[in-house]
């Protein structure tokens, strides 16, 4: 197969010091590129601005910001089977970008936001028989939300979990999660390793594309 891999926080820069951004660490998109490339699979992975060596034959696309990764992710998509989203892209960018440090004395007190687009959504309309992965991080039982995702961005699977949980979530290198499909009940994995994570949604990618 040929998967395109999305991973880390997007940054939505106010001025060229300061900006927006998120927990994400990358180490799930990363673990799911390696897990994918071990199986031979051809992986591109779209990074936001991590600190994480670039898995064995893999080729990476840094990005910074949403719109760069949406710009990224719409330039590489024809020549995939899936796509998996593993970002934790920001939802809202500062509404105008200095090319200068603000000085604290011209700061506003509050800054002016806009929305960033929905990746997944925004490329939907290019989704054809590609197979279309998510994640649902959450505080709490993630079903719930994890299942209005499925329905509201078109996908095959999501991949939830709860980010309150110990060794689940953020900067950490296990993972507790939940598969969510059209079809098929919630399974929830054992705890194991962001790699093995990574190989259950390779194996389940294998799975679909083989019809099993
Ligand atoms: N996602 C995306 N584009 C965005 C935000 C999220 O493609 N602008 C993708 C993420 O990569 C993930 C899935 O959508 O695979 C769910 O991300 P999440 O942040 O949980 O979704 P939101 O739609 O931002 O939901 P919420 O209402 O919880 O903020």
């Amino acid at each position: 197969m040929k998967l395109l891999v999305t991973a880390g926080p997007t940054r939505e820069y106010l001025d060229p010091v300061r900006f927006l951004s998120n927990r994400s660490s990358g180490k799930m998109g990363f673990a799911v590129a390696q897990a994918a490339a071990e199986r031979g699979h051809a992986v591109t992975l779209v990074a936001g601005p991590v600190a994480l060596p670039t898995p064995g034959h893999v080729s990476r696309v840094d990005v910074v910001s949403a719109l760069d990764m949406l710009a990224a992710v719409r330039r590489l998509l024809a020549d995939q089977d899936a796509l998996v989203m593993c970002a934790a892209v920001a939802d809202w960018r500062p509404k105008t970008q200095s090319v200068v440090k603000l000085k604290k004395a011209e700061m506003p007190p509050a800054i002016g936001l806009e929305p960033n687009p929905d990746i997944l959504k925004t490329v939907y309309p290019l989704k054809e028989g590609r197979l279309f992965v998510g994640f649902a991080a959450e505080t709490g039982d993630p079903l719930a939300e994890a299942q209005r995702k499925l329905t509201g961005k078109g996908l095959d699977l999501i991949v939830a979990n709860d980010v309150t949980r110990p060794g689940a979530g953020f900067e950490v290198d296990t993972n507790l999660v939940t598969f969510l499909t059209a079809a098929e009940p919630p399974r929830t994995l054992p705890l194991q390793s962001k790699l093995d994570v990574g190989r259950a949604i390779v194996a389940w990618l294998e799975q679909r594309v083989s019809g099993l």
